[in-house]
């Protein structure tokens, strides 16, 4: 790593090592410093179990937010917690010791949430690794939602490698027995999980769109990259990550539209698909040891330039704080369609733009080599309006200026994040599009990690501060010529000495329950029973059913449900009205859940139809 900056060197070793001053006074080094400061602490303040604004969540557990209501984010979310952990696996790396506990409290918390059944599944068939969120208490939500959403697993087992890899490198005996006997079977779930799913289809990181993800197809990727090179120091078998993550790189490539990445694709929607999303791959899959890749979207590479730019753009005329801005760094959000709370911008996406480019500095400096081409020269003549396709080196003229100017740029992008940060330093998910005000969830989590890993690539990128590891992106040697869709089938296992309850993750069998019920237009089928799993005969518990293959000639309601094997439950069907009343079956049925080895395919289906009054539609 060369010393770009020598001043801003000088001044990170005085803010280091001692107040929050640096040679610039309070300049844009020393707020950065402070609000860091402020956002770790937020960050800490959302773990259980002593968080301070996390009271009842479980040891290890992060909340997404402390807000219970407007909205309620008081829950786990496995990617808002796997992205924040691995902030804080880095600054452990970095030096901050006393982050430890915090790493073996969520190991703990994870091997415990693996073994919870929940409405994407259970341990036993993997599925159940794809929830999006639990509550605080380590206990299933029942409640609708877009589910599964399949990067969690891979960010948890990234955040989780991180740890692992330093434990093995420490050469100590304890660690290296807590590597292989405690992170690893809960890491190996993860991978195992994400090389049987990844080419199915998932919710995004948005919760909304249900297709590909971009953001989910790269974590997942990277996941499995890592996760080989770990599992085969430990002597595991790794053939399945081997063999699937050339068909999720080769897939990767089909999110580029030539101009940008497209978030998401597979989907049904109209959208435009420059989104933020993209924006965090960088980030989430940034390898500073490698150079400025096309294929791995690395944040110095043609594509992601070119897409930072076409993204940024998309918001200038949207919000009104940005003064329909031409040039320079303006506030970011999701993506420029989104209405959720009015849709604003985000100090986390915000905030993405500069890591992305402060990461980008890190590879032009690491590989002493700078190229601009056609895809990338929009964003080079945006930020310094001489620039020219070529090649730059450490010894020509340009290259400073072209590294300043993208430095500049991505300062103005902080500098907008926290201009619109309240004096107190809280971080909230979104500011106002009209006047910067905080809106939606307050202390978002994920708002506050995002402060931290942009500081973190800022130092990084202008002083010999450590780098994040790298995840061996040199290793790939290149993108399969035909693309495979493929799945390797898992096995998954509680890991019991990282915490998982002993006894959990028995074997399962997919339960498809059948029922024929006319219905009008508002009325839906719901599926309520006297287990854990059916919701406890709770009718705010009860499965939604679907009604996708209903037709005039059957009238089919149906969902699956992952059911303990020989368990015998009751259960009984429901109509909600549009009014907001249940109609409840008249009969309690029961049935017995063959055993496993009885079941082919892993499904059996039950075939009913409804009993009892039905409702009468609003005239
Ligand atoms: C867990 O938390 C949820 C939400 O607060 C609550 O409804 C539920 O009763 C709790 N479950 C247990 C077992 O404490
Ligand atoms: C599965 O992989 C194939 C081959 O890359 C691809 O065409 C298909 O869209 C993928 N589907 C999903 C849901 O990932
Ligand atoms: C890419 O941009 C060019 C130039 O603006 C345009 O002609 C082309 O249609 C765009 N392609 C896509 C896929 O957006
Ligand atoms: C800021 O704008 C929001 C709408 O985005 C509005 O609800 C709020 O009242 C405004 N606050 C101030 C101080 O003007
Ligand atoms: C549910 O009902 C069945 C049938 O009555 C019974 O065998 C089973 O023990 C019940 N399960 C629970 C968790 O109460
Ligand atoms: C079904 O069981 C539930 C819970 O025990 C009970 O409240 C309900 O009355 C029963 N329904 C019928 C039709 O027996
Ligand atoms: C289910 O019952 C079968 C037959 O009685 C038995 O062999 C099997 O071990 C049981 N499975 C579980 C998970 O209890
Ligand atoms: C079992 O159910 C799952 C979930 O609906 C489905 O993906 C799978 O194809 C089914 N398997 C068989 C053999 O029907
Ligand atoms: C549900 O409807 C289908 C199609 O009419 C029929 O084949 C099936 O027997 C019905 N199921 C029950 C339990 O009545
Ligand atoms: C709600 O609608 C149902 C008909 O679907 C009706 O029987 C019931 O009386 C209504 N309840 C209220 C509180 O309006």
């Amino acid at each position: 790593m060369i010393l770009r900056y020598f001043i801003a060197a000088l001044a990170t070793i005085l803010v280091d090592g001692t107040a929050a001053r640096s040679l610039y006074g309070w300049g844009l080094e020393s707020k950065i410093e402070v609000q860091n400061k402020i956002s770790l602490q937020g960050v800490l303040n959302n773990i259980g179990p002593d968080g301070s604004l996390a009271p009842g969540a479980h040891a290890g557990i992060i909340i997404a937010s402390p807000s219970t209501e407007d909205p309620n984010y008081f829950y786990t979310w496995t990617r808002d917690a796997g992205l924040t952990m691995k902030m804080i696996v880095d600054e452990f790396l970095h030096g901050k010791h006393d982050l430890r506990p915090y790493i073996q409290d969520y190991l703990k918390a994870q091997a415990i949430l693996q073994t919870v059944s929940n409405p994407s599944g259970a341990l036993s068939s993997g599925r159940g690794l794809g929830e999006p969120k639990f509550y605080a208490n380590e206990t299933r939500f029942n409640g609708d939602w877009g589910r599964p959403q399949r990067d969690g697993p891979a960010l948890r087992a990234t955040a989780l490698i991180t740890y692992a890899r330093w434990l093995i490198n420490s050469r100590n005996r304890d660690n290296i027995q807590e590597a292989v006997e405690k992170v690893w079977p809960v890491v190996q779930n993860d991978l195992n999980y994400v090389a049987q799913y990844w080419n199915d289809t998932t919710f995004d990181l948005w919760e909304e769109v249900l297709g590909s993800s971009f953001f989910t197809s790269a974590v997942q990727h990277r996941a499995l990259v890592e996760g080989s090179a770990l599992g085969k120091k430990l002597g595991a078998d790794t053939e399945a990550y081997d063999s699937e993550a050339p068909n999720i790189l080769c897939f990767l490539q089909t999110y580029w539209n030539g101009n940008y990445t497209v978030a998401n694709v597979g989907i049904e929607q109209q959208r435009t698909g420059i989104d933020s999303n993209t924006i965090l791959t960088s980030i989430a899959t940034f390898d500073p040891e490698e150079g400025c890749d096309d294929a791995l979207f690395q944040p110095c590479s043609h594509r992601s330039l070119a897409n930072l730019k076409v993204y940024v753009d998309s918001f200038r005329t949207v919000y009104t704080i940005n003064k329909k801005a031409k040039t320079g760094p303006v506030a970011t959000g999701r993506y420029a369609e989104d209405v959720y709370y009015g849709g604003n911008p985000w100090y986390l996406t915000t905030l993405a733009v500069s890591e992305q480019l402060y990461d980008a500095i890190q590879q032009w400096s690491t590989v002493r080599s700078l190229t601009i081409t056609d895809v990338d020269l929009a964003f080079w003549k945006s930020i310094y309006p001489s620039a020219k396709a070529g090649t730059y080196k450490p010894r020509d003229r340009q290259w400073n200026k072209l590294l300043d100017s993208v430095l500049e740029y991505a300062d103005g992008f902080v500098n907008i994040a926290l201009k619109y940060t309240p004096a107190s330093g809280a971080l909230a998910e979104q500011y106002s599009r009209e006047n910067g005000t905080a809106v939606s969830a307050r202390d978002l989590t994920w708002s506050y990690a995002s402060f931290v890993t942009m500081r973190s690539a800022r130092l990084s990128a202008t002083s010999n501060y450590p780098q994040v590891p790298s995840w061996g992106a040199q290793t790939i040697k290149s993108v399969p010529k035909q693309c495979v869709a493929s799945s390797a089938v898992g096995v998954y296992k509680p890991a019991i000495k990282a915490g998982a309850p002993p006894g959990s993750g028995q074997c399962t069998v997919m339960v498809t329950f059948d029922v024929n019920a006319t219905t009008f237009y508002g009325e839906n089928i719901y599926l309520s029973g006297n287990t854990t799993d059916l919701g406890n005969w709770r009718v705010f518990d009860a499965f939604a059913m679907s009604a996708n293959e209903y037709t005039q000639e059957r009238p089919l309601w149906t969902i699956d449900v992952e059911l303990p094997a020989n368990e015998t439950i009751q259960y009984h069907y429901l109509r909600s009205q549009p009014n907001g009343t249940w109609i409840h079956e008249t009969k309690n049925r029961t049935y017995t859940v063959p055993p496993c080895a009885n079941v082919i395919g892993g499904n059996v289906t039950i075939d009913d139809a409804w009993v009892g009054p039905v409702g009468t539609p609003p005239k």
